[in-house]
């Protein structure tokens, strides 16, 4: 011990890498190797540097030493090309550099997404002196490319400080936004007058939805994910879900303060650089709401999804969403699975038509819970969903069917139309579809509003144009025959329509069920003879408590049963909204509930809450599980 202790003291090299469960060192450079940076891994970045003082310039004074790289600012003379006694640009306006440093960078070369980056460093704190150990995502420009400082050294009003930062791009060209955390020298110093005369430990644990910088241990920023997107300048991505590159340099002057030459030359020494990533292992059980990472490591994108079993292999179809819409910007996702736990992303089923073509499914509409289901005889992959049209909100309310030869896509859109024009449903008799026709007023207004739309008010209004449809599933019955079930009547009534034997179609025979029920989200499964239904409430993205509904077929009557959630947070069911219910195959009995605990400042950060359907007393229940596993 005392001896690692004034190793330490001494400033050797720290030789080996800290191993850290869970974690593999994907690259380190421990500067070993006398002489330049390995190129393999670093680039100098050269030149006048866009600084008002322009009082260095960047050179190559960067070196392998005894095991450090070394970073000099010098006193240097250097001619700037683009000097210009007239000039009025910062690039003109001074004849000579005074001082030269350097910039190292692994641009190119080594760039993550994600991970423990640790530098370990001596930092110059002479006047003048403004390293830093930062990253820049991979996209230009700044600052919509994303810029995490992981260590930086400056003044501010006159005083030094150590920054720990990140900066992404706003709505304004150059203009970045900042989440800083600014701590005085003065407070590292009065803990330790040795301070600057040691190696310390920077670190950063970067994953989906947090940046943390550490330095030796100690916290000092927790930027959350949530909060760094791109305004309409930086196209409205997350610059921080993006690989990034490593830098380090030194700059000297400006916001370092006025340069001490009594000092020079200034040195940084970088003990190490050292990049681990989360190693991943398989999934064997489920987890409620937390991120779900598919085989790659990012968060599953396929939110209101569906589940089709085909050869023995699971496909997760689902909406692709977007940091800051829940507007298809890419489409329907898929993912494949052989187990239920791990998803391999299959890439876009479903994608949209380019921005302006004026497609129905153009850039920018609304796809919703989309559904795919296999034509044994066509031989044909059919996807159903929900389809709003691009600017028209929720108004549209149409489904979209496309079709493929494979489970994977890409599918090819048929068409999208509300439902059965010109036909009445099956369950109202005459008495009640004259009752509906007398409406003449559709307007919604006073208490008898619900009551007319029991009484088919919608179903007439919309007789021409075909009955609305929107939050939806499919469901395929023993015989084959298929089903599309679905919100109409603005919401308030269920339909259940049968396909056609292609399942590309309608047969025009449909039911109204649970009339002014006001239930979305529907998702079915069958046991004995006996059809589940579970539905939400209608509060947007709000969740709200699931209802069941039972009929012994599928046609109706369907009755209302309770809640099928208990336990804590049941009366939101769980945080959730459903969304599929998946029988598993080759296991008897064994329905998983899916649902969706929707996120709408973040649509793509919304969570799967998948849950296991018990039985008692004869009704499905759900409770909440941290984690869990289908029994073997
Ligand atoms: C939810 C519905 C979602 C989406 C959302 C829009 O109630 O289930 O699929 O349509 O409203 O606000």
């Amino acid at each position: 011990m005392m001896g690692m202790a004034l190793a330490v003291l001494a400033g050797c090299g720290q030789e080996k890498p800290t191993e850290y469960e869970g974690w593999k060192l994907v690259w380190h450079d421990e500067f070993d190797k006398d002489g330049v940076p390995d190129p393999d891994s670093w680039i100098f970045e050269e030149g006048f540097v866009r600084n008002k003082e322009l009082q260095w310039y960047q050179s190559q004074n960067a070196e392998c030493k005894d095991g450090f790289l070394v970073i000099e600012g010098r006193k240097e003379r250097v001619k700037n090309p683009d000097y210009n006694a007239d000039g009025k640009s910062w690039r003109e306006s001074r004849e000579f550099a005074e001082y030269t440093s350097s910039s190292v960078q692994t641009r190119g070369k080594r760039e993550f997404l994600y991970g423990r980056f640790e530098v370990r460093a001596k930092i110059p704190v002479a006047s003048g002196a403004w390293p830093a150990i930062w990253t820049l995502g991979i996209q230009k420009p700044w600052p919509s490319c994303g810029e995490i400082d992981i260590m930086e050294y400056y003044k501010i009003g006159g005083e030094p400080h150590i920054l720990a930062n990140a900066a992404w791009g706003t709505n304004r060209k150059d203009i970045p936004k900042w989440n800083s955390s600014k701590l005085p020298y003065a407070k590292f110093i009065s803990r330790d007058p040795e301070w600057a005369a040691k190696f310390h430990v920077w670190r950063m644990d970067w994953d989906q939805e947090f940046i943390r910088l550490y330095l030796d241990d100690e916290l000092l920023n927790e930027i959350p994910l949530s909060t760094t997107v791109n305004g309409s300048e930086g196209n409205h991505i997350n610059p921080f879900k993006t690989p990034h590159y490593i830098l380090l340099n030194l700059a000297m002057g400006g916001n370092g303060g006025e340069v001490d030459e009594s000092l020079l030359p200034l040195r940084y020494e970088i003990d190490y650089v050292r990049v681990y990533q989360k190693k991943k292992e398989p999934y064997t059980a489920f987890h409620p709401g937390k991120i779900w990472e598919d085989t790659d490591g990012v968060h599953i994108n396929a939110h209101g999804g569906g589940i089709l079993y085909h050869n023995g292999t699971y496909y997760w179809y689902g909406e692709h969403k977007s940091e800051h819409s829940s507007s298809a910007l890419v489409g329907v996702r898929v993912y494949s699975s052989t187990d239920l736990y791990n998803w391999k992303n299959e890439g876009v089923a479903l994608p949209v038509m380019p921005s302006g073509s004026g497609h129905k499914i153009e850039k920018g509409c609304v796809i919703e819970r989309p559904k795919v289901i296999y034509n044994e005889k066509t031989k044909k992959f059919v996807m159903w969903f929900h389809l709003e049209l691009k600017g028209q909100g929720y108004a549209a309310a149409e489904y979209g069917v496309a079709a493929s030869d494979t489970p994977v896509g890409p599918f090819r859109f048929l068409y999208a139309s509300r439902s059965c024009p010109g036909v009445w449903p099956q369950n109202m008799s005459e008495v009640e579809i004259a009752k509906a026709r007398s409406f003449k007023d559709f307007s919604r207004k006073g208490k008898e509003w619900k009551q007319n739309v029991i009484d088919g008010m919608c179903v007439a209004r919309d007789m021409k144009i075909g009955q609305m449809a929107r939050d939806m599933t499919l469901f395929v019955d023993d015989d084959g025959k298929a089903y599309h079930i679905f919100s109409s009547e603005e919401n308030h009534t269920l339909h259940i329509a049968e396909l056609t034997e292609d399942y590309l179609y309608h047969t025009d025979k449909y039911v109204r069920i649970l009339p002014g029920g006001h239930n979305e989200a529907p998702a079915i499964f069958k046991k004995e003879g006996v059809y589940w239904m579970i539905t939400s409430g209608c509060t947007g993205w709000k969740p709200n408590a699931a209802r069941l509904s039972r009929a012994t077929s599928i046609w109706g009557p369907w009755e209302s049963l309770p809640n099928p959630c208990v336990g804590e947070k049941a009366e939101l069911t769980f945080d959730s909204q459903s969304t599929y219910i998946l029988p598993v195959e080759g296991k008897r009995d064994t329905w998983i509930f899916m649902a969706d605990r929707w996120r709408p400042k973040n649509p793509i950060d919304a969570r799967y809450i998948w849950l296991p359907i018990a039985f008692e007393d004869g009704k499905p229940v759900l409770k909440w599980a941290d984690e869990w596993k289908m029994s073997e």
